[in-house]
């Protein structure tokens, strides 16, 4: 296939993910200079860098002072089972909403824990829209309602979220930091960092303080919020490369311009690629356009005997890692904030390309 595309080379992997290349170089120095990453995690020098990190974050979500930052291990499939034990109190039930591959993950994870109910599901729609607002059917019994703002593997993303009766909790482990947020609705925001906020090992739990309850009998005191909340998060040894990385994601996210900067920029790169697949024979988002993620763009190509020889051709001109998620299949082009938009233009340019040598 004649490619006119410049030797660039993008990964769209959904995560881990490329990191911008400012962040790299921070981390091959932090790696080759004696630093705060081969100190005693009580050193002042590794307490400076957690405490920046954390100002760093806070300035840009413009975090409210009574929520609380915790820096945890165990990704946020560990949270999935955490939460129920953390949030709960006695005979109080969850609500979930069931959007898609992630969510049902930790709808599986929470009710090894809880009760729960799921509040409303995806599935009529086959898992291509997110129920409305007005279908979710909540109680006031519920210690929280759970919702996956983003469905990593699906291409589903909520765009705005509601004022509820009880908290609001949200795995943003794919779009935190990706736009701003009207943090005051939310009870607590969990994400791994390894998409938008570096490499794995990290996760971010933020978590308003009238939600810290004592740990219940039995809960390991690393796995409980309001123990490693009074302990700073240094109950244990903190994951300190991450840590390092996070921080230097953050600077360079502030450097972009902050959230409404990578709010504007996602929402180009989405644009340019749902108008290239809309527009085509070839290619088919079956999303409903209200609810497209604007972070993972999933689509499949309507003759399925062409998807490997796309993935193979894709990967030879430099754009890598388009398959989708293995339990869905298909092609999905993750533009967390580190894909530049030519990336994107690089992408829409091959599949013009390929759709008119073999649509
Ligand atoms: C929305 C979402 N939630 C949870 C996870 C799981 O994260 P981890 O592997 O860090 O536990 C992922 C990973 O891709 C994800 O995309």
């Amino acid at each position: 296939m004649a490619c006119t595309c410049s030797e660039a080379i993008y990964n769209f992997a959904a995560g881990p993910s490329p990191l911008p290349a400012e962040v790299r170089a921070a981390l091959r120095e932090a790696l080759v200079e004696q630093g705060p990453l081969e100190q005693p995690f009580g050193a002042a020098a590794v307490r400076r860098m957690q405490e920046d990190v954390e100002q760093d974050l806070r300035a840009l979500l413009q975090l409210p002072a009574h929520y609380r930052v915790l820096f945890l291990q165990g990704g946020a499939s560990a949270q999935f089972a955490l939460l129920p034990l953390n949030l709960l109190a006695p005979g109080q039930s969850a609500g979930y909403l069931e959007s898609g591959h992630w969510a049902r993950k930790a709808i599986a994870e929470a009710r090894r824990h809880a009760a729960l109910k799921v509040i409303a599901s995806g599935a009529d729609s086959g898992f291509r829209a997110l129920p409305p607002f007005e279908a979710w059917q909540l109680d006031a019994n519920l210690g929280y309602c759970h919702v996956t703002s983003n469905e990593t593997g699906d291409g589903l993303q909520l765009h705005d979220f509601p004022e509820l009766p009880v908290p609001l909790v949200a795995d943003m482990s794919s779009d935190l930091l990706t736009r701003p947020l009207p943090l005051e609705r939310f009870g607590l925001i969990y994400a791994s960092a390894q998409k938008n906020l570096g490499i794995a090992g990290l996760c971010l739990v933020i978590v308003r303080d009238d939600l810290l309850r004592p740990p219940r009998p039995g809960l390991p005191s690393v796995f409980s919020y309001a123990l490693q909340a009074a302990a700073n998060s240094r109950l244990n040894t903190p994951p300190l490369h991450a840590l390092h990385c996070a921080g230097a994601m953050l600077r360079w996210i502030a450097r972009q311009g902050g959230l409404t900067a990578m709010a504007a920029l996602g929402l180009e790169k989405s644009r340019r690629l749902y108008r290239c697949i809309d527009g085509s024979d070839l290619y088919h988002c079956p999303q409903h356009t209200t609810d497209r993620s604007r972070v993972n763009v999933c689509f499949q190509l309507r003759e399925e005997r062409l998807l490997p020889l796309f993935l193979r051709s894709a990967e030879r001109h430099g754009l890598l890692n388009l398959h989708g998620h293995p339990a869905l299949g298909g092609v999905r082009a993750s533009l967390y904030n580190a894909m530049p938009l030519a990336g994107v233009d690089k992408l829409v340019d091959f599949m013009t390309a390929f759709e008119r040598q073999h649509g």
